[in-house]
């Protein structure tokens, strides 16, 4: 089976391509299950439930999420209400919404979906991810053997070292939050695929979705800027991933970077 999975889709830009690509993406490879992190969807940071539920109606199937998730308030209660949506697994009992799902793909798969966030140079009050995230995995691995790890984290050796550390227990582990596709895809030892990135998916010609002259500005002056989301030269950003259905062990994993409109 086929799983593509999406890298931070930034704002309005990053949903246009999710809207044009995706089902494009779909036919092209035989897809059976999408699955997008949509932590800088509003406006550049945060989620809220419209357009949460614009992903989900543009051909997302499940979405994942990040530190931005509780930017807006409302949030809370939906993610109370819409079991698509879930995360970082490790913010501290008590935290509105899962951290953890599960997914029926289109080949009938059922398809555990967990969300981690890192705590190496993130402002975040969260619980260790790997004991954490081992406790989920093993919760998640009594209803399926196919099971995706979104590793929302800045450091890339928290991200590798998650990778090495949940090999052979789940199908893949991936990173976001960076913004910057990195080209370490792998399959480790034991039949985990790893990236330790999947890139955005919103503008390029920016400074990890946010316009260059206002954050050139900033690290000029050092003074508070605001920050806005270009519209132009958008890419979709993520991996394809297959998987043995019956073992979860990953057969492959391709990067992917799709432009919406040539450039
Ligand atoms: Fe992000
Ligand atoms: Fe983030």
């Amino acid at each position: 089976m086929k799983i593509l999975v999406i890298g931070d889709i930034v704002g309005n830009p990053g949903r246009e391509a999710v809207r044009a690509l995706v089902p494009q993406l779909r036919r092209r490879h035989d897809l059976d299950l999408v699955i997008a992190n949509c932590e800088n969807v509003a406006g550049g940071a945060g989620v809220t439930p419209k357009t949460a539920q614009e992903l989900l109606g543009f051909g997302v199937d499940f979405l994942t999420s990040g530190q931005h998730i509780w930017r807006y308030k409302e949030i809370g209660p939906y993610l109370n209400q819409e079991p698509r949506l879930i995360r970082p697994a490790n913010y501290p009992s008590g935290a509105p919404g899962s951290g953890a799902g599960i997914i029926q793909a289109r080949d009938g798969t059922r398809v555990g979906v967990l969300n981690l966030v890192g705590r190496v140079f993130l402002e975040t009050n969260t619980d260790c991810p790997f004991r954490i995230g081992q406790r989920e995995v093993e919760r998640l691995r009594k209803e399926t053997p196919v099971i995706l790890v979104d590793m929302h984290a800045e450091a890339t050796s928290e991200k590798i070292a998650m990778g090495w550390y949940l090999d052979g227990q789940v199908s893949a582990v991936v990173g976001t939050h960076t913004h910057i596709q990195t080209a370490d895809e792998r399959i480790l030892p034991k039949g985990t695929a790893f990236l330790t990135d999947l890139g955005m998916t919103g503008p390029y010609n920016s400074v990890i979705g946010r316009r260059v002259d206002q954050i050139l500005e900033r690290f000029l002056t050092g003074l508070p800027q605001k920050f806005e989301v270009p519209e132009e030269n958008v890419i979709l950003c993520g991996a394809i991933v297959e998987v043995d259905p019956k073992t979860g062990c990953a057969q492959a994993i391709t990067r992917v970077q799709e432009r919406l409109l040539p450039f």
